[in-house]
């Protein structure tokens, strides 16, 4: 079982970068997966330059080949996401319209920054992600001011929570991309 957590913000001196190194702390050390770091500033796609829209699966440049092949080779996603003017993060909506045969049936959980928590860049994700063929777990790690202060370790009970239900989904979605194949 593979699971990707996708750092979806790239600004610098950015917060989730901490946050991403936390749950990777917390996930690799559970054991009933395998969880690997994908920093969208590191895979530095340029603003969507496909011709075919993603779903016809007709990729013209190198760059979109390379993330097609690293999006295909996990289970899951856990998104790190910050909230932004009430949504997510325009380059995580950029990384995710790249693709999409390789999100489909596949599973994805949260974890969220932001004033309020993040709340509403997650109801958000939901929504592209299920055009995308993504199932999302309800339980999810919503990270406001106090909880950025007080320590992410106050969080670990909620983010075992999450990833239990995400690592779950994740193995039953194995058959229906099988069937689906
Ligand atoms: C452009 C921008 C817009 C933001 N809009 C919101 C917002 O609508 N609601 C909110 O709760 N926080 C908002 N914030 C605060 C961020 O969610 C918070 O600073 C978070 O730590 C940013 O994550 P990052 O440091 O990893 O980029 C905004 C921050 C930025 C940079």
């Amino acid at each position: 079982m593979r699971i990707a957590v996708i750092l979806g913000s790239t600004r610098p001196g950015r917060r989730s970068e901490a946050v991403a190194r936390w749950v990777l702390d917390v996930a690799n050390a559970r054991g009933d997966a395998s969880f690997e770091l994908i920093d969208l500033a590191d895979v530095n796609l340029p603003f969507l330059d496909e011709p075919v829209p993603a779903l016809f699966g007709e990729y013209a440049h190198d760059h979109t080949r390379a993330w097609a092949s690293v999006v295909a080779s996990y289970d899951g996603f856990v998104f790190i996401t910050p909230e932004y003017n009430h949504s997510f993060p325009a380059v995580l909506k950029n990384a995710l319209d790249y693709l999409y045969a390789e999100w489909n049936d596949k599973a994805a959980g949260f974890v969220s920054l932001g004033g309020g928590g993040g709340l509403r860049a997650v109801e958000q994700l939901r929504l592209v992600l299920a055009e995308l063929k993504v199932a999302t777990v309800r339980t999810q790690v919503a990270l406001g001011r106090g909880s950025l202060q007080g320590g992410l370790q106050q969080h670990d009970e909620e983010l075992h929570a999450m990833l239990g239900e995400l690592v779950a989904w994740a193995s039953a979605l194995r058959s229906v991309r099988a069937i689906a194949a």
